[in-house]
């Protein structure tokens, strides 16, 4: 079994195995820290700084990214200290001047009593999390696209600029998006990301258009199935024959 480790947030006795995120345990314990680049299914980034808490330990206090940092014995967590609030605010006037409406940011920033920016709006839409990027490499495996550029130019493209050579049109980077500014369009048997059109396979049960050929192929490398498993939509899989 996992060595446990015993640790307070909020003044809340908490006990979580050794390794645990504070974010995770105190997701765990259902105390919520807000949080945006942050996802299970990925590896710790700390891209956004939304989940800023403030930890003492022997004495020592500071602020510290909780979807990084780990729970340790004794220690003490704080995430609604006055620090934090000024963290977590300014972090929110930078993300509402890359983009001042999307509802999730819209909400987090009441919460924190903000309506709007106190910088000047300069619309991006990508808030940065990475998670587009992310889940291409880590999940999917293809790292179709990438990080391009620093500082203020810095943003999430494809290499040169042009069509994904490498990308397989799953759709991971927008379903994954807390903002919703991957574009995913499909018509007429075409699926559009990226600014490139990916034809669809059709089922061959009940004629669906149901995944991107490219995808298809990708998933038969990848795994050990029959030849004829990828033939079918997942409705008609599921139906026992
Ligand atoms: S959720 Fe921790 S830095 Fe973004």
């Amino acid at each position: 079994m996992a060595d446990m480790v015993t640790f307070t947030i909020d003044g809340r006795s908490i006990e979580a195995p050794a390794g645990t995120t504070i974010l995770e345990a105190a997701k765990g314990a259902n105390i919520l820290i807000p949080n945006l680049c942050h996802n299970e299914e990925l590896a710790p980034y700390g891209a956004c700084r939304m989940c800023m808490v403030e930890t003492t330990h022997k004495k020592r206090t500071k602020l510290v990214v909780s979807c990084i940092a780990e729970a340790s014995e004794g220690l003490e967590v704080r995430t609604d200290t006055e620090r934090v609030r000024n963290v977590r605010t300014l972090v929110m006037h930078l993300l509402l001047a890359r983009n001042p409406n999307h509802p999730v940011l819209k909400k987090m920033a009441a919460e924190l009593g903000i309506e709007k920016s106190r910088f000047d709006v300069d619309f991006k839409g990508c808030i940065m999390c990475g998670q587009c990027v992310r889940v291409c490499r880590e999940v999917v495996g293809v790292s179709a696209i990438g990080f391009e550029s620093r500082g203020p130019a810095r943003k999430i493209a494809t290499p040169f600029n042009e069509s994904p050579a490498a990308c397989i049109a799953c759709g991971s980077c927008h379903y994954v998006c807390p903002v919703g500014v991957i574009p995913m369009e499909e018509h007429d048997g075409v699926r559009t990301i990226w600014k490139t059109d990916f034809p669809m396979a059709k089922c061959s049960k009940c004629g669906k258009y149901f995944a991107p050929v490219k995808q298809l192929e990708y998933f038969r490398k990848l795994v050990d199935l029959p030849a004829d498993h990828f033939d079918t939509c997942i409705d008609c899989r599921s139906i026992k024959k």
